[in-house]
């Protein structure tokens, strides 16, 4: 048994891993500030603290076996109007964690980068190799800090493992995506099937892509889990490794939504819009280095059962309140 603090669990990602994490048997202590996520996420079984990144120094100590590290800011229309919300947060906060996990001497970070480091794809599927050009002040921040990770292992020996999230998506039993503004696909669309929104806009249908709009590569959340649990036993002091999660699948906006009209019944209505500014036509992983460096393989890769789930959660929480 291993104890671990994992920043940011109460968040829909976090949670999952923190979930995970308890399962396998492991002492998980949760810190996050609540400013996107929920407290009934955090699995019980860990211990809660409700405070910031930027404090962490008051909470670690060398008691700890790694941090795992999801407490970030994440909308990428946000971080174009406010950019110094994005920087303060995700990279100030980041340099104080790794400060205080350098003074705690808790060496090892497994931490949640993202396909948004990329930026426009030179070439499809993506590897970790090509280059990092980041559209948006979110991709800008999270990049910044795989830089500062890289400094830490190369200096100070810490042993670092960036995972770049390609699209998640999915649900594991009460722990699903809530984001509010929501900008993610799939739950956008089940808000039509609940009768919360009229209709799904499909921003873009003269993409050079086989039905006009865009591909994404749409990863389970609990197969990104399972590869945290597997970068904690990969993470090699000295060494910053990167690894694309993504199922090397892509699915256009219009396969997603065909595929929520199966699984719902609902017909869900489309209305095409302008494309957005900084939408990369094709978004897909080659997770070839996940592979052979964690020997992960994910398990949930079929559309239908990744958005069933998302749909049982979407439901879960519609008549919660009731
Ligand atoms: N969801 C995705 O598709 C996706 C894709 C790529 C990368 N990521 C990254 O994965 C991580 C988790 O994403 P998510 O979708 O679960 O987001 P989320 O908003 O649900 O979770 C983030 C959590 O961090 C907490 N938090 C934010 N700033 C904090 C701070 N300063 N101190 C303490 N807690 C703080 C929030 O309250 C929230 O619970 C993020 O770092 C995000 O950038 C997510």
């Amino acid at each position: 048994m291993s104890k671990y603090l994992v920043t940011g669990g109460a968040g829909y990602v976090g949670s999952v891993v923190a979930a995970h994490l308890v399962e396998a048997g492991h002492e998980v202590t949760v810190l996050d500030d609540l400013s996107t996520g929920f407290r009934e996420a955090v699995p019980a079984g860990a211990e809660f603290i409700e405070g910031r990144i930027q404090d962490a120094a008051e909470w670690l100590n060398p008691s700890f076996d790694a941090v795992l590290h999801f407490a970030a800011f994440s909308q990428v229309g946000e971080s174009v109007v406010n950019p110094e919300k994005y920087w303060s947060n995700n990279v100030g906060g980041t340099m104080a964690l790794l400060a205080a996990m350098r003074d705690a001497d808790v060496r090892t970070l497994v931490f949640s980068s993202t396909a948004a480091t990329y930026g426009e794809p030179v070439s499809t599927p993506i590897t970790e190799t090509d280059p990092t050009a980041p559209t948006s002040p979110y991709g800008a921040s999270k990049l910044a800090v795989d830089h500062m990770i890289a400094g830490e292992c190369a200096a100070h020996g810490l042993a670092a493992v960036s995972l770049r999230y390609f699209n998640v998506a999915g649900a594991y039993g009460n722990r699903g995506e809530r984001h509010d503004p929501e900008s993610h696909l799939i739950p956008l669309v089940l808000q039509v099937a609940l009768g919360e929104r009229e209709f799904i806009s499909v921003y873009g249908d003269d993409y050079p892509t086989p039905d006009g709009t865009c591909v994404r590569d749409y990863i389970h959340v609990a197969d990104l889990a399972e590869a945290h649990l597997l970068a904690l036993d990969a993470a090699t002091a000295g060494e910053h490794l990167v690894c694309n999660l993504g199922n090397g699948n892509g699915f256009s906006v219009r396969e997603v939504v065909e595929t929520v009209r199966k699984v719902t019944g609902h017909p869900i209505p489309e209305v095409i819009a302008a494309r957005r500014g900084g939408d990369p036509a094709v978004l897909v992983a080659s997770a070839a280095r996940a592979h052979e460096r964690l020997g992960w393989q994910p398990s949930r890769a079929d559309l239908a059962g990744i958005v069933a789930d998302a749909w049982a959660f979407a439901r879960r929480t519609e008549h919660a309140g009731e």
